[in-house]
């Protein structure tokens, strides 16, 4: 039986994940595998730190990166450092170096992913990295194979755990943003520093990746329009409620003639859809496609055991690959240009939500609400499909009494105007 050797680098909560998860399925991997993998050496930042790590006997633990990255007997480098520098440098190093790569990146992969996917290609190895999209999900293998015949026009993600838990404690605690974050913070769900997730970016990295599995588009970060969940108020969520809808932060691509129209921000879910039903740190893509309609895959999108099963997924494909002589396929091949649109300018319904004004009713404005509610401290209305230009309109006009008014697509109610 051949021996396939790895090197890691990091040794955080995913790389502590995939030795423990590596050891725990040996035996199952060498039922199923005509190989066996060798952990060889982890490069970690500070070497004490990890003295009482439980590693394989005779692993190497080392601070220095290139000890992984320019071993020659290494064949497969697990990057789980995170962020973008150093990361990149020591990624080309090892795919320069003939190793084969294995990433949790999301970062890097949506910044700087055609131009090193483009190195591994020309080098001939593999590079895989199902955990970068919704931690334990399987959805960039879903989309590559399974779907690969299939002809998708939508994906919608909750693909930021930390974004998804504090917007349920908000809803099920009656809790305000700060007050769900702190909690969230103090229960290790969120980062003392939560900008990427609580911004909508960390959903934009991995819209990027899912949009160009599912429609051969690589989009950059600026086309995709972003809210963050900061400014949601328990008023919002309160009459969503009403409406029998929840607010998500939602991630958005879909395709229309030859546009991608995409957006990355909060929506109100209408309760029939099963994306309102996912809560906590939970993940779910729900993709829409011509011969399955809608499938919906849900699952742990972060955590040490689903991304390191991930990772472990991936680790077999390579291995597979290096067997057989095989390496350099690419992940994904599938490349399609469409033009890159807005989903926030396209005509939708919209819930707007007016506090310190309870003078309103929908009598105001017959023409653009179809339903109206009235809680402690808002007015709420739900509006039938209006233009960006007449929601711009509406919500200058209720902002000139002085009221604090807010608005929320509802999802799935977009309608692009279909364009050459
Ligand atoms: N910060 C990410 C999240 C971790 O909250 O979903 C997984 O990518």
């Amino acid at each position: 039986m051949e021996t396939i050797t790895i090197g890691l680098l990091g040794l955080g909560t995913v790389g502590k994940g995939v030795v423990t998860l590596l050891q725990k399925q040996a035996a199952k991997i060498a039922r199923t595998q005509d190989f066996r993998f060798k952990l060889k050496s982890v490069a970690v930042h500070n070497r004490t730190r990890h003295q009482n790590d439980d590693l394989p006997a005779g692993t190497i633990l080392t601070e220095k990166v290139t000890d992984v990255v320019d071993d020659p007997e290494i064949q497969i480098v697990i990057e789980a450092m995170g962020t973008i520098e150093p990361a990149k440098v020591a990624i080309c190093q090892a795919i320069l170096n003939g190793k084969s790569i294995i990433s949790a990146n999301k970062d890097l992969l949506a910044t700087a992913g055609e131009e090193i996917l483009r190195l591994a290609k020309t080098a001939k190895v593999d590079f895989f990295y199902e955990a970068s999209v919704a931690g334990g999900i399987p959805i960039l293998r879903v989309l590559s194979s399974s779907l690969e015949t299939d002809k998708i026009s939508q994906i919608t993600g909750i693909i930021n755990g930390t974004a998804n838990y504090v917007l349920t404690a908000m809803d099920r605690e009656d809790r305000d943003y700060a007050t769900a974050l702190k909690n969230a913070q103090e229960l290790g769900y969120a980062e003392a520093d939560p900008t990427n997730d609580v911004q909508g970016i960390d959903a934009t990295y991995k819209l990027i990746i899912l949009s160009r599995f599912a429609f051969g588009q690589s989009l950059r970060l600026a086309d995709i329009p972003r809210r963050g969940i900061t400014k949601i108020s328990p008023a919002q969520l309160a009459s969503a409620k009403q409406f029998k809808m929840k607010i998500k932060l939602l991630a958005v691509a879909k395709e229309a003639g030859h546009q991608l129209y995409s957006l990355v921000g909060p929506a109100a879910i209408p309760a029939a859809e099963p994306l309102a039903h996912v809560n906590g740190v939970q993940n779910a893509i729900a993709v829409q496609s011509d011969a399955l309609g809608e499938t919906t895959y849900t699952g742990p999108g972060a955590g040490a055991a689903p991304t390191a099963n991930s990772i472990l997924s991936d680790l077999l494909a390579t291995g597979d690959d290096i067997v057989k002589g095989d390496c350099g396929r690419e992940f994904n091949n599938y490349r399609k240009p469409a033009a890159a649109q807005s989903l926030t300018t396209v005509p939708q319904r919209y819930l707007i939500t007016v506090e310190e004004d309870r003078s309103l009713t929908n009598s105001n404005y017959p023409d653009l609400f179809q339903q109206q509610t009235v809680g402690p401290h808002y007015w709420s209305g739900l509006t039938s499909v209006i233009s960006r230009d007449t929601l711009e309109k509406l919500l200058h006009t209720l902002e000139k009494n002085g009221a604090k008014v807010s608005y929320l697509p509802i999802a799935n109610s977009w309608q692009p105007v279909p364009q050459e």
